[in-house]
């Protein structure tokens, strides 16, 4: 929805992964202070998204209501809090009459509900699609629709498409009005599930899903891989699925760097308010965030393969080339080079290591260094 929404790919937090239906409008408030003092905020970090499970019922006149255990204040008391920090709110309805984890959706009610959410002041607008016909016509459908009707509201309001990628809402989502769109199914919180399915994939299968999409995202509408897990350690709800029990640092600091060259939306879901210095430093990489936000907003694509490892690729506004040396490799470390021809690129560059936050030197033709098991190694080569 809107023309001049997302024009980078949108960042913040969601209630999901962590706490499932465990929320209430004193956690938000406690989440939204949290954004403020840990300088995620400032970081970029801008949306704060209530997802399933706030909701109530509908009142005799169909307007449809918080939980009032929940949310006793009312939401938009709550978006006034937000708003407050700097900050702005987001939540999450279905184009059905029911939500995936069994709440009221929207079906039927869309401008009605467009217009509620508008009055309590919602900023984004999560809309996923259990329990709904399965075939593309009437997905782009109930999503034109919510999506008009965000913009019948004198609100701008981003619109995330979460239909998990069957229908390719790639090749749709913009032309409905989706400000983003979820390519997978939910991740897990785990570094490699096995293989990719509707109950468990990790890091690694998401990823996968994202070999050859990358011309239908950009400025205005994003690739959506899900949740960032940074952080969440195995001590989240839905995300420990199929035995997920988290993922080493190193493996967060590689969904991080994945993410940035994806020119994904940066979502986090673990605990802000408890967050380990890792973790922290993770999230708030300025240079990897300036990579996801580049203006050129063009997602990385995988340049090269051998075996466990892959190198992804983006360019940036500035000329330069955003760079990840992945190995997935489960034991041995590995040396990896990239080769400037694997881009076009010719001569010599300049490489920067964003983690190490370090001017390596200049190198001609190629740039080889070692990278440990899961790790990404993410560079930034300047011709
Ligand atoms: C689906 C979505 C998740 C989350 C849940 C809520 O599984 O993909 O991200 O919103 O529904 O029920």
């Amino acid at each position: 929805a809107g023309d001049t929404l997302a024009l980078t790919p949108p960042m913040g937090w969601m209630t999901w992964n962590k706490f499932q239906g465990d929320i209430s409008e004193q956690l938000i408030m406690e989440i939204a202070d949290a954004m403020v003092e840990t300088g995620l905020r400032d970081a970029g970090y801008e949306y704060i998204i209530i997802d399933d499970l706030w909701q109530g019922k509908r009142d005799e006149d169909g307007n449809i209501q918080p939980d009032p255990e929940k949310f006793p204040s009312g939401i938009k008391k709550l978006a006034d809090y937000v708003h407050a920090k700097g900050l702005k709110l987001g939540i999450y309805s279905d184009a059905a009459e029911w939500t995936c984890a069994g709440a009221i959706g929207s079906l039927g009610y869309e401008q009605q509900d467009a217009d509620t959410f508008a009055e309590w002041g919602i900023d984004y607008l999560k809309y996923d699609y259990c329990h709904a016909p399965k075939d593309v016509e009437t997905a782009k459908k109930r999503y034109s629709k919510i999506s008009d009707a965000l913009d019948a509201t004198d609100r701008s309001i981003v619109l995330g498409i979460c239909e998990w990628g069957p229908r390719k809402p790639w090749l749709w989502g913009r032309e409905v009005g989706g400000n983003l769109w979820r390519t997978t199914w939910d991740i897990r919180d785990t570094w490699d599930a096995g293989s990719y399915s509707a109950g468990c994939n990790g890091i690694v299968q998401t990823l996968d899903r994202h070999t050859d999409i990358a011309d239908h995202a950009g400025p205005g509408g994003w690739n959506d891989p899900d949740m960032l897990i940074v952080g969440l350690y195995g001590k989240g709800k839905p995300s420990n699925a199929c035995g997920a029990s988290g993922c080493t640092d190193r493996e967060y600091r590689s969904q991080m760097s994945l993410w940035c060259l994806l020119a994904a939306p940066l979502t986090i879901s673990c605990d802000v308010r408890d967050m380990t210095p890792e973790t922290r430093y993770i999230l708030t990489n300025d240079e990897a965030i300036a990579i996801d936000q580049d203006p050129l907003g063009e997602p990385a694509r995988r340049v090269h393969k051998d075996g466990p490892i892959e190198i992804w690729a983006r360019p940036l506004a500035d000329g330069s080339w955003a760079v990840g040396l992945l190995n997935k490799h489960d034991e041995e470390a590995k040396d990896i080079t990239f080769d400037y021809a694997m881009v076009d690129l010719e001569g010599t560059a300049e490489v920067r290591d964003v983690w190490a936050h370090m001017d390596m030197g200049e190198f001609t033709d190629s740039y080889t260094d070692k990278v440990e098991p899961h790790e990404t190694k993410l560079i930034i080569v300047k011709p």
